[in-house]
């Protein structure tokens, strides 16, 4: 069969490096791809970003089911456009989408079903929203309530930084219409984990657990990026912490959406804060997988994905069990020069190593110029390494990583340090 990969980054390259793998497949389509799904052979980069027209295009070729990587894409209600035409997807509706595209939408579902999260209140008005800000003091966090790919949210440790995000925020409309409406809410103090689960509408099934970094360098210093390394599984999760999560968070959430009339079906992401006496609340939802948690996700996965899939198109997740690879895979993403901010793009890359049981090349922001690998986005690669340990997956991730250039190249060189740090 046939299946069709929507996005074109690391994420997408390691769902469709998965899918390929199973014998049912005869090709896996990515629209619109990159460089490494270009490379691959099971693989077949289509250049279609468009709904509409993917969905002529899956009729076309005869495509069996679609998988949607990005948020935009589902934001933009693509998962409708293929259902009106009887196309099996797998992703959220635009409405159960809205987990992720508006804050506001996740903040009030929360509250109204009974999920943990931090304390907030939702503004328009920015006089209002600075005295609400002079009221509970800092630190305090403030969130566009729209998409904004990774720059809507400021954690202000003063008062200053506070006002300066509303006025960046609802003033000088720097966000534009993301930035309109602004969610303001208590700081969370802990460690973030990532909890993905695929949902069919009513089964829930959760994929091993992970841990993302976000920012940019060593140490937790700098400005925040879309994720500069994670790995799997995250060991701040304990089976207790697991099952936790599942019945304050997952479940009710999944049970609750339904209730309200917009089953959702598709990845559910939970970004967790899981604060020192063990209680845990709800950062964010993401209604897709993460990037880069996906790549040492899927490293991990031996279960046949396309079995998976067409169980959660189906709504029969109930009658599938994940199998894990009971390695840690860790992966190291390498970025462009001038990222988060201002991208460089045309570097050359050179020394990519062959992918082997312990070592993996994502790519994500790379394409072919003149039959040469060369960077095209921020984020340019994620390189997994697999291992007995934390430290020795570390170890193969950096040593392939070893191999690698390109002009301008950023990576941090402490991913997985919280694991090390936890006594064994
Ligand atoms: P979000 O997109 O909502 O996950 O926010 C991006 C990042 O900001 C998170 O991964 C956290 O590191 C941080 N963050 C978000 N909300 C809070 C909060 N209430 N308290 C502390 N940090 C937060
Ligand atoms: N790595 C975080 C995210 O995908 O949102």
């Amino acid at each position: 069969m046939k299946i069709l990969v929507v996005g074109a980054g690391g994420r997408e390259h390691a769902l469709a490096w998965k899918l390929a793998q199973s014998p049912k497949i005869q090709l896996v389509y990515v629209a619109p791809g990159n460089g490494g799904t270009h490379l691959d052979s099971r693989l077949r980069n289509v250049p279609i970003t468009d709904p509409v027209a993917l969905a002529e295009f899956v009729k076309q070729e005869g495509i069996a089911l679609t998988v949607v990587g990005p948020e935009t894409p589902l934001a933009a209600g693509i998962v409708n456009i293929f259902r009106d035409q009887d196309l099996k997807i797998f992703g959220p509706t635009r409405e159960a989408a809205q987990l992720e595209s508006s804050k506001d939408f996740a903040k009030s579902f929360m509250q109204r079903h009974g999920i943990p999260t931090a304390e907030y209140q939702t503004f328009s008005d920015s006089a209002a929203a600075h005295a609400y800000i002079d009221a509970k003091g800092a630190p305090i966090v403030i969130k566009a309530d729209g998409l904004a790919a990774g720059k809507g949210v400021v954690v202000a440790m003063d008062l200053a930084e506070a006002h300066a995000a509303i006025d960046m925020m609802l003033s000088d409309n720097r966000l534009g219409d993301a930035g309109a409406r602004v969610v303001i809410e208590e700081f969370l103090d802990g460690e973030e984990a990532s909890f993905i689960v695929m949902v069919d509408g009513k089964n829930i099934l959760p994929l091993a657990t992970s841990q993302d970094h976000k920012r940019l360098q060593d140490h937790d210093q700098g400005p925040n990026t879309g994720g500069m390394g994670a790995y799997s599984p995250a060991p701040i999760v304990t089976p207790s912490m697991h099952a936790r999560v599942m019945r304050e968070i997952i479940v009710p959430t999944v049970h609750g959406m339904a209730a309200d009339g917009i089953p959702f079906t598709g990845f559910l992401y939970a970004g967790l804060m899981i604060a020192a006496d063990g209680k845990v609340k709800t950062l964010e939802f993401n209604c897709r997988m993460g990037d880069p948690e996906t790549q040492p996700i899927m490293a991990r996965l031996k279960t046949d994905l396309v079995d998976v899939m067409e169980h959660a198109v189906n709504g029969t997740l109930d009658q599938i069990e994940l199998e894990w690879d009971r390695r840690t895979a860790l992966g190291v993403v390498m970025a462009a020069t001038g990222y988060p901010d201002a991208p460089r793009k045309g570097d050359q890359i050179s020394g990519l190593p062959h992918e082997t049981d312990s070592q993996i090349v994502f790519h994500a922001g790379t394409t072919h110029e003149d039959k040469k690998l060369v960077t095209a986005g921020g984020r340019v690669l994620c390189v997994v390494g697999l291992g007995d340990s934390v430290r020795m997956a570390q170890k193969e991730a950096y040593a392939a990583l070893d191999h690698i250039h390109f002009d301008g190249m950023q990576f941090r060189s402490d991913i997985g340090w919280r694991a090390l740090k936890r006594p064994t």
